[in-house]
């Protein structure tokens, strides 16, 4: 036995010497988008549905070099070809396929994607073509040829298309793939609906040809009067300026471009951003060619022992999880109008803090989100038992870690990532989760790393936290089902909580199901009385835990789950929500509303 133990722990080293090679540098993304000049190709796109891949692949499985993505088109009567998706079908996009047409409820695989558009060629000036979202892998061709790849169903990408496109007529065709993998960050097993298409925005973005491409702007880690940061410059001029202003603070400074990059440091006293007052200020930077504005908030995050640490002052996160989810609708959230109204119920609750789960949600909804002055948990999809020996699944992971960072770096709302969800413990998954906490650090070491794990053993004096990822993360998230899956809601009260960590802990998740409208006594499953009578006891439990740092109960609203057929309950739903699928509040939504209004904090 003793071998196999050695030869694991030789694995799992090398596994993890082997990542640790890796560099931990942003991606390549276009940062701030909204202060872009952009063409939208929303709308509806052109679709073929593909389940057999054969617009891709020949009958002998290998890949066509006259697949759909050619969009070919007869020229004389007797040309065969087996496809025209301009007499097809359409898809809106942004959207998700399974909402918008009944015999896609439920699928899972190929669908072909076509937009015509029309471009005006500029010699001075560079063109990319941005996804905000494409769940779960995309090929991208351009007027037929091959111009990329994406892999991971919620962060952005983008290609430089300069110089591919033609003057007038233009088209771009996807391969879009949902198809679950046990390789897949998420693996084959989800409790969300697997939405697939292209489920955010695209936009065809034009820069200068040397423009600002990647900036990070904040307080520098531990002050309160020190702004600093860096600015990349595409096609840069060595040694040319960038100018960095704060208007309302009355600061500007320059500084000097060295390989494309250009650092500096403000000293500022900025009104401190807060739920309570979330300030964002106009932040202008500025090069010889190009010009972005963004609104940035400036605030210091940091844990002391079991506390988290606002700007110097302990704070209690009183918070709630949110799945991308469409209220009223089901399907992805695709508006700014959806965001509010998922913000607003939160901030109706009492929220403070909201957990994006169980995947990076859209730009959107965390600039939304900051506005509102929510602080902000963001995770990436590694959730339960991925393939933790695999590297190409690591890498996966690790990119899309490094996409959600990149993206929502600025984002002063967010104040914590997270690298996974209820991951069994084991020597691969312990090694494969520290790497991840440690490629976060290396991009961004001002945040908190986090992840939610599994309810932790029990011994007679209750629950005691030990999963060794404890010593990885800065703050413990723990998913605890006390009175749903496990123990009457009664028995919650009582339960003691220890911890072999001096680190603040999240209740990241609590909660039972119900169905809005059914009523019963407390002891009778799936009514509101018996949800109500989980949150009451939960609640009593949590006021007894002194490590207890914030909590998010799982969840705001009611989502579609293939993993919940219960006829005339679930129906498809899981029915943790607070508030129905079609926004009706249950009794726990108000139990929770009193115990937050109530904490004072
Ligand atoms: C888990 C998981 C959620 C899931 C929930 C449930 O803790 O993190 O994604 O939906 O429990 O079982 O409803």
């Amino acid at each position: 036995m003793k071998q196999i133990g050695f030869f694991l722990i030789v694995t799992a080293l090398s596994f993890n010497t082997m990542l640790n090679a890796q560099e931990a540098e942003f991606s390549n993304l276009l940062q701030n988008i909204d202060s872009r000049e952009k063409v939208s190709l929303n709308g509806l796109w052109d679709i073929i549905i593909d389940p057999l891949e054969n617009g891709y692949y020949n009958h002998r499985l290998q890949p066509k070099d006259d697949g759909y993505f050619r969009n070919a088109k007869m020229k004389s009567p007797s040309d065969l070809i087996e496809y025209n998706f301009d007499t097809s079908l359409q898809l809106m996009v942004p959207g998700d396929w399974n909402t918008q047409m009944e015999k896609l409820y439920y699928y899972e695989g190929t669908i072909w994607y076509k937009k015509d558009f029309k471009h005006t060629v500029k010699k001075d000036e560079l063109v990319y073509l941005y996804f905000e979202a494409v769940n779960y892998e995309a090929i991208v061709y351009l007027n037929g040829e091959r111009i990329g790849s994406h892999i991971g169903g919620y962060t952005p990408f983008q290609f430089d298309v300069t110089g591919k496109l033609k003057e007038g007529d233009n088209f771009v065709v996807l391969k879009v793939d949902n198809k679950r993998k046990p390789e897949n960050v998420p693996t084959v097993n989800q409790d969300w609906w697997n939405y697939g298409g292209i489920t955010r925005a695209v936009h065809l973005i034009s820069t200068p040809v040397s423009h600002i491409s990647d900036y990070s702007i904040q307080l520098s880690k531990g002050s309160t009067n020190t702004i600093e940061g860096w600015v990349t410059i595409n096609n840069a001029t060595e040694g040319e300026t960038v100018t960095i202003s704060i208007p309302e603070l009355k600061k500007s400074v320059n500084a000097n471009v060295q390989n494309g990059k250009a650092t500096f440091s403000i000293t500022a006293k900025p009104i401190l951003w807060e739920p309570k007052n979330p300030k964002l200020y106009e932040v202008v930077i500025k090069t010889n060619t190009d010009k972005l504005t963004d609104n940035i908030g400036f605030r210091t995050i940091e844990t002391k022992g079991s506390k988290i640490v606002l700007n110097g002052k302990d704070i209690f996160l009183k918070g709630i999880c949110i799945h991308e989810e469409a209220p009223f609708k089901t399907g992805r959230v695709t508006s700014v109008e959806e965001c509010k109204i998922l913000l607003n119920w939160a901030k109706d609750l009492g929220c403070n803090f909201i957990r994006l789960a169980h995947y990076p949600h859209s730009e959107t909804m965390i600039r939304e989100a900051e506005k509102m002055g929510f602080l902000i948990w963001s995770e990436i999809p590694v959730y339960w038992t991925i393939q933790f020996e695999n590297p190409d699944t690591y890498n996966n992971a690790q990119n899309q870690l490094t996409e959600m960072i990149s993206r929502d770096k600025n984002r002063a709302g967010v104040i914590l990532w997270s690298v996974a969800n209820e991951t069994p413990e084991g020597i691969a998954r312990l090694s494969f989760l520290t790497n991840l906490a440690e490629h976060a650090r290396k991009l961004d070491n001002t945040r908190l790393i986090t992840a939610a794990l599994d309810t932790q053993s029990q011994d007679n004096e209750g629950r005691f936290i030990e999963d060794p990822l404890g010593k990885a993360v800065d703050v413990i998230g723990i998913n605890n089902y006390c009175g749903w899956y496990y123990g009457s809601p009664e028995s919650c009260a009582e339960i003691k909580w220890k911890s072999a960590y001096n680190k603040p802990m999240i209740m990241s998740e609590i909660g039972g199901g119900a169905l809005f409208g059914l009523h019963g006594e407390k002891n009778e499953r799936w009514t509101e009385e018996y949800q109500a009578d989980v949150y009451k006891n939960n609640i009593e439990m949590m006021k007894n835990i002194d490590f207890l740092a914030g909590l998010s109960p799982w969840l705001l609203m009611d989502f579609l789950s293939s993993r919940r057929p219960l006829k005339r309950i679930q129906e498809d739903f899981n029915r943790k929500g607070l508030i129905s699928e079609k926004g009706m509040k249950k009794q726990s939504f108000f139990i929770l509303r009193d115990y937050y209004l109530k904490e004072n904090n």
